[in-house]
């Protein structure tokens, strides 16, 4: 066979492959015997051995993995990747519903349902129909990249078929997920063995995904199902036309979803999977209901978090109940005790539940706790377990009343516990192991310093070894003290060296964050370097300039105000600043390219030719621009793409704010 010939039956063997493969997980046909399949595959091999430039990466041979990824890359979204909101309540989706009437002001609407498949996000981006990248959520702007890991499972399409009129890039997410019977396999196995079992599928199906040798992942047998379609393509204008343009590009679809035309019809679906959702192959908890106009979508817009246009609805949690062994009690980085319950082990939900959360001494003595108890336990919306109540019919006469414990755990320093708040502490700050090494983990996280070099073990080594108390000690750590750890070699020592050494470059915002400062989050953090812009200002901030600010409320500035009255807190803000990180807010701000538009606030609406909306945005704000989120009489422009929402149209000419087109726009920037 000359390579001519060779590539001929390459392409037609991996477009045979590609279609049973897609068959049998999609549509769970097999049109050919596994016998059959193989012998194409193994005719595919011979070829791409014979003909090694004929190895395609698109090629259903490189599904097997094989690589190694000792760190994944980091990479931005091009869609952010938001969460959504959720309830367990239906008087909140009739709440939602009204919200999403009133938002639409009278237009007629449609509901998309779906269920809420209970994995782990992904996003695949394509070009010129080949998979280029995938990518996990991450932070929501940020994730890792999966894509050899991805390109193991059997489900994501290397290549789209040919005959499909798609958009050049793309992006498209779902869910990847461990089958239940998958799951319940492997941790058969495991157990055989005698290792330690899995907690869930969904946690499987998130360590898998990250798992360094792709051909470990290519064998947990991960399955992914689609739900959201982004691209910059505007002939496509409903999901729900997305959801079959998906179907036909041959991504799998689960085909539980449901057009709506109202909420009394999105509650018949929510009614109607409540129990047969357990059937499937995978868990659920609960379903995803979204307008299915991306037009209407766009007038409804998005929180900071999440989009306004759809909304979770989760199904209340299953409950068993089990004995109560014992307490044990967990220190956290500020200090904070957490009872945890001993549970005898007991199945719930498909998984196996041995712990629970009792949050404080309060919840203890409203439960009314005794150690023998039968407990109710029930699995929320978070993967933690919790313990709902006491079986008082099964309860033995002689069990005694739980008596909280008055000294930490871990250093046996006495407990305290503040006026007003439920939660006991242990004030050993500088003197309790997990609460130093709570501090270190808390300052390397990716919100942070963002240093993935480090991880809870290394920390655990340096910390017992004595050369690290405090995060400023990373920073003078030396090459000897890590190559002696347990499992060090030169080139992680490095590694490792390096990961810290680039964290100096972090915004001060991650530092900040990093910091560890009681209830100052990524976003307080971020608004807080915004309005003082340097440590020197928010150290000598008062109460009173604090809760100045915008959404800083009196429980942070009273926090802050305390951290930085602490003598210890100056003294590590002075090592850092010595090791040189970030303590101001720097040029890292986009760039300011004029400022033509300084003073002036905009809203944009419609879809745009040379823009997307997202750039646009940027463009104003380069320009010393404000973007506002609705129209008001304080609105200076509403600049109109295609297809705006007529409300809003109407709404500017009522407050006579000035319309303008992109190339109006454009003027303005380019002939100020
Ligand atoms: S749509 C803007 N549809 O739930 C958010 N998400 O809480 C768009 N999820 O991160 C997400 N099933 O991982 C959507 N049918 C579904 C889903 C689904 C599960 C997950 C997804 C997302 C999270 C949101």
């Amino acid at each position: 066979m000359d390579r001519q010939q060779a590539k001929l039956r390459v392409d037609e063997l991996i477009e045979k492959i590609d279609h049973y493969n897609y068959q049998y997980y999609q549509n769970s046909i097999s049109e050919i015997s596994d016998f059959e399949f193989d012998q194409l595959l193994k005719e595919l091999e011979k070829l791409e051995e014979e003909f090694p430039d004929l190895r395609y990466d698109y090629s259903p041979t490189q599904r097997v993995g094989g690589t190694i990824t000792k760190t994944f890359e980091t990479v931005v979204h091009k869609y952010p990747m938001l969460s959504l909101g959720n309830t367990y309540s239906r008087e909140e989706l009739v709440d939602f519903d009204k919200r999403v009437s009133k938002g639409l002001e009278g237009q007629l609407y449609e509901y998309f349902c779906e269920l809420k498949f209970d994995g782990v996000a992904i996003s695949l981006t394509y070009q010129n129909n080949l998979l280029v990248q995938a990518a996990t959520r991450g932070d929501g702007t940020r994730g890792d990249n999966i894509t050899n890991n991805a390109k193991t499972i059997k489900s994501v399409p290397l290549k789209l078929r040919s005959n499909i009129d798609l958009p050049d890039e793309f992006e498209v997410r779902g869910e990847v997920f461990m089958p239940k019977e998958v799951f319940e396999k492997l941790n058969k196995e495991k157990e055989e063995r005698g290792e330690e079992k899995l907690a869930n599928p969904r946690n499987t199906a998130s360590g898998t995904l990250k798992m360094q040798d792709s051909s470990i992942v290519a064998i947990r047998k991960l399955d992914c199902f689609m739900y959201s379609f982004m691209s910059n393509d505007r002939s496509i204008t409903t999901h729900g036309e997305a959801i079959s343009l998906l179907e036909k590009a041959g991504f799998k679809v689960s085909q539980t979803y449901r057009k709506c035309s109202n909420i009394d019809e999105v509650f018949e679906y929510i009614d109607e999977w409540e129990e047969k959702r357990k059937q499937l192959p995978l868990e659920t908890d609960g379903i995803v209901i979204k307008v299915n106009s991306y037009h209407q979508q766009e007038e409804l817009g998005f929180t900071a978090k999440s989009p306004r246009w759809a909304i979770a609805y989760k199904y209340k949690a299953e409950s068993v109940s089990t004995k109560l062994n014992g307490i044990t009690y967990q220190v956290g980085r500020t200090g904070a005790i957490t009872p945890v319950a001993e549970l005898e082990p007991v199945l719930l939900s498909g998984t196996t539940v041995k712990r629970a959360s009792l949050h404080n001494a309060n919840e203890i003595e409203r439960l009314d706790l005794r150690i023998g108890d039968f407990v109710f336990v029930e699995k929320g919306g978070e993967i933690i377990p919790k313990v709902t109540g006491v079986d008082i019919d099964r309860r033995e006469e002689s069990l005694e009343k739980v008596v909280y414990i008055s000294e930490c755990p871990e250093c046996g320093t006495q407990l305290i516990r503040k006026e007003g708040e439920a939660v006991h502490y242990c004030p050993n700050e500088l003197g309790c192991p997990p609460q130093i090494k709570g501090r270190i983990e808390h300052f390397i996280q990716r919100n942070a310093m963002d240093i993935n070099s480090l991880g809870e073990r290394t920390i655990n080594m340096l910390y017992e070894k004595g050369y690290v108390h405090s995060p400023a000690d990373l920073y003078s750590l030396t090459y000897d003290q890590v190559y002696e750890l347990e499992g060090f070699k030169d080139l992680s020592t490095k590694n490792l060296l390096e990961g810290v050494k680039k964290s100096r470059e972090a915004p001060f915002a991650n530092v900040l964050f990093g910091l560890g400062i009681r209830f100052v989050g990524k976003t307080v953090a971020e608004k807080l370097v915004e309005y003082f812009q340097n440590i020197e200002s928010l150290k000598n901030a008062s109460y009173d300039d604090l809760i100045a600010v915008p959404e800083i409320g009196d429980r942070i500035a009273e926090s802050v105000v305390q951290f930085f009255q602490n003598e210890k807190n100056l003294n590590e803000i002075e090592r850092l600043k010595t090791a040189g990180l970030q303590l101001e807010a720097g040029n890292q701000q986009d760039e300011l390219k004029s400022d033509v538009l300084v003073g002036k606030s905009f809203v944009i609406s419609g879809v745009f030719t040379n823009f997307s909306r997202d750039d646009l945005k940027k463009l104003i704000k380069a320009n010393g621009g404000r973007i506002l989120s609705s129209v008001s009489g304080n609105l200076d422009y509403l600049v109109a793409g295609e297809n705006m929402g007529p409300s809003k149209l109407e709404k500017a000419q009522k407050l006579n704010v000035k319309i303008i087109s992109e190339a109006d726009f454009l003027q303005m920037i380019q002939n100020p």
